[in-house]
């Protein structure tokens, strides 16, 4: 199944369109002739990607300064969206952040609480708010930016891992319910991308390095994530895991028992501390 044909009141919503992955599927977007709507928070940047893709694609692009893990701000999204007298008929559900590195009862409990809202609340809300208008007009894609940290409990990431099994399960489940729609619904699980991401969460494992350095081959670049899910979009797929390793890998560490890939997991992110 292909993605909705771009037109002048039609757009693509792109949360987390300020940096990495989702200034990357932004542009994929933009190259494919589609109107955009950019949200987060840093407003300069998505001015600038705004600028960068009308000047280079000739497309209407929108911007939303909003704090997505605000209920309030987040819920006037659609209502701006409608004043600009457009719909949404492609949502790209990627914002989102990861605290880890650090036992659960050490945790700066307002920042695990933003995370659910950032990760998994805003997900929930904005797939409400836009999925029955594209399941009435029998058109529409949705891609869910989860993780292959949500295919696992992991410890020292408990609340990181929990949020992205919960995109990815929630989006798995909806591909399914709409089939037959015309809608699709696409769950995007990256092993580590090269993005800021890394640095916000500031996630050191066994290795002294930051964990995306320390899976050997398995770093991949935002411009290779991002495409690998808008083609997955496109094919109207359930889920997209890019990068042959990291997929191979995740394929196998399925039929681990977690009594086993719990503790190794605990040794990778948090050396001395479970012996
Ligand atoms: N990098 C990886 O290795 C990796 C792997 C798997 C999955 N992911 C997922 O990929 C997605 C994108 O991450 P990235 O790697 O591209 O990281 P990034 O470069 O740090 O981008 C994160 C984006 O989310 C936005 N954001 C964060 N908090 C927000 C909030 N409260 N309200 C609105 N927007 C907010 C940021 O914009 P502002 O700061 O301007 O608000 C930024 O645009 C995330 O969902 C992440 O969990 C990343």
């Amino acid at each position: 199944m292909s993605l909705p044909e771009p037109n002048s009141s039609s757009a693509a919503l792109v949360t987390g369109a300020s940096s990495g992955i989702g200034s990357e599927i932004a542009k994929q977007l933009a190259a494919r002739g589609f109107t955009l709507v950019l949200a987060a928070r840093r407003e300069d940047r998505l001015v600038a990607l705004a600028d960068e893709l009308s000047a280079e694609h000739g497309v209407r692009v929108e911007t939303i300064a909003a704090d997505l893990g605000k209920p309030t701000p987040r819920g006037r999204i659609s209502g701006q969206i409608e004043e600009l007298n457009l719909q949404v008929e492609i949502l790209i559900n990627n914002a989102g952040f990861a605290t880890g590195g650090e036992p659960f009862h050490e945790a700066d409990p307002e920042r695990e609480i933003e995370q659910v809202r950032v990760d998994v609340e805003a997900v929930v809300a904005l797939t409400s708010a836009f999925l029955p208008a594209m399941v009435k007009r029998g058109r529409g894609a949705i891609l869910n930016v989860a993780s292959t940290a949500g295919m696992q409990p992991i410890p020292y990431s408990a609340g990181y891992s929990a949020a992205k099994a919960y995109v990815l399960t929630f989006s798995e489940a909806i591909h399914q319910e709409v089939r037959g729609h015309g809608v699709t619904v696409t769950a995007l699980a990256p092993g580590p991308v090269d993005t800021d991401f890394w640095q916000i969460a500031g996630w050191e494992t066994a290795t002294g390095r930051s964990f995306e350095r320390s899976v050997p081959g398995a770093l991949i670049s935002p411009q290779q994530a991002a495409r690998a899910g808008v083609e997955g979009l496109e094919r109207g797929e359930r889920v997209v895991v890019p990068g042959l390793p990291i997929r191979a890998a995740m394929t196998a560490w399925r039929y681990v028992p977690n009594a086993f890939r719990l503790p190794a997991l605990a040794r990778f992110m948090r050396p001395g501390i479970e012996d």
